[in-house]
């Protein structure tokens, strides 16, 4: 069966990422026909909207969604862009579980003196700090007040918990439950108090509650005593920069946002946004991207040309290519993937 995969390659350097993942799942021998969107801040400026308003509509036709980058703060305010485009995704097609794996490449040093660490960070995905609820009262004068609310839902918290123990069942059994439940009384508790409810319906997993402060400084100190982190919106995106940072940095960290339930479409992105420093100058580093896709095609049941992609990413870097940020160009790691895969294929 082909996949019909809506392609938006967004801005910035997401426009040369996609392109390389696309010809390189393609390469794979995977059954998938791109359509490719324009959904973008120039399309904003061109129309008004970052997408039309039947954009989530025609995505949901999709079996899935690859995204490059989104954001040019220059040309649109980020608040209207990403408002506008990744986040309504994110919570319209239920893509809870934004899943983000933290390990370094073979011949990729990374800036710790450690090697053997294998982290899954799975980061809630549509409620809590990104909620969205919240106003801005008497704007502009100096009684302003501007309030913003963490919405935690029982639904939510279960349901993103849950699929950490699962993971963690799957790997290697160990789950870090990620709050601040010292200082933020509500939320963060109650956070912690389902999880400790959900752990007897998972004897095989061993759960420890973290407060994210400390678990940011062992994610630098011993990164090899984690298996899978689960952790709400806001930190688990901060914890996933961390993640990016040692593993080499964001050129090799890939997402995938998922809704577990299949009820919609998921989404695939590296998790490196825009870069306007380097867009346009053929410098991004594509493996990200590319990995990313590599995580479409699992998710859709295609295993075969996702691990083909994987140890073609595996051969590029362990030969030392793409492993020093900058030094090889966009289309020149991409070339080496796609020669490592026919190379694969002539075996
Ligand atoms: C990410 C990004 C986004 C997020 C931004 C661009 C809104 O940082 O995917 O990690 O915070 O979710
Ligand atoms: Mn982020």
């Amino acid at each position: 069966m082909t996949h019909r995969i809506a392609a938006i390659p967004g801005d910035g350097i997401g426009t040369a990422v996609t392109e390389a993942a696309m010809q390189v799942t393609l390469a794979a021998g995977a059954a998938v026909e791109f359509t490719t969107f324009p959904w973008s801040c120039d399309h904003y400026l061109q129309t008004g909207r970052m997408m039309p308003e039947d954009g989530l509509d025609t995505l949901r036709g999709f079996d899935a969604i690859l995204l490059g980058a989104v954001g040019w703060p220059e040309k649109v305010a980020d608040a209207v862009s990403l408002h506008g485009l990744l986040l309504p995704i994110r919570k319209a097609f239920v893509q809870y579980a934004n899943i983000r794996p933290h390990r370094l490449l073979p011949g990729v040093k990374g800036p710790l003196r450690k090697e053997g660490f294998d982290i899954l960070c799975i980061r809630e995905n549509t409620e809590g700090e990104y909620c969205g609820a919240g106003g801005r009262v008497h704007q502009g004068t100096a009684d302003e007040v501007a309030v913003e609310t963490a919405i935690f839902t029982r639904k939510g918290v279960e349901r993103i918990l849950r699929f950490g123990f699962q993971q963690a069942r799957a790997r290697r059994g160990r789950l870090a439950s990620v709050t601040k439940s010292n200082a933020q009384r509500f939320s963060m508790v109650f956070w912690d108090e389902v999880t400790a409810r959900l752990a007897p319906e998972y004897p095989d997993v061993e759960v420890t509650s973290y407060h994210v402060d400390a678990l940011c400084a062992r994610m630098v100190m011993a990164p090899e005593t984690l298996d899978v982190i689960v952790a709400s919106n806001l930190f688990g995106d901060i914890l996933t920069d961390l993640g990016a940072a040692i593993q080499g940095g964001l050129g090799y960290a890939a997402s995938a946002n998922l809704n577990p339930d299949r009820s919609a479409p998921s989404m695939f992105e590296p998790v490196h946004g825009s870069a306007p420093d380097i867009a346009h100058r053929g410098i991004a580093n594509p493996i990200a991207a590319i990995w990313s896709a590599a995580m479409m095609l699992d998710h859709l049941g295609q295993t075969a040309p996702a691990a083909r992609i994987m140890a073609a990413i595996s051969s590029v870097t362990a030969r030392g290519v793409g492993t020093v940020p900058g030094r090889e160009r966009t289309e020149t790691i991409t070339a080496a993937i796609l020669a490592a895969l026919q190379q694969d294929s002539a075996r």
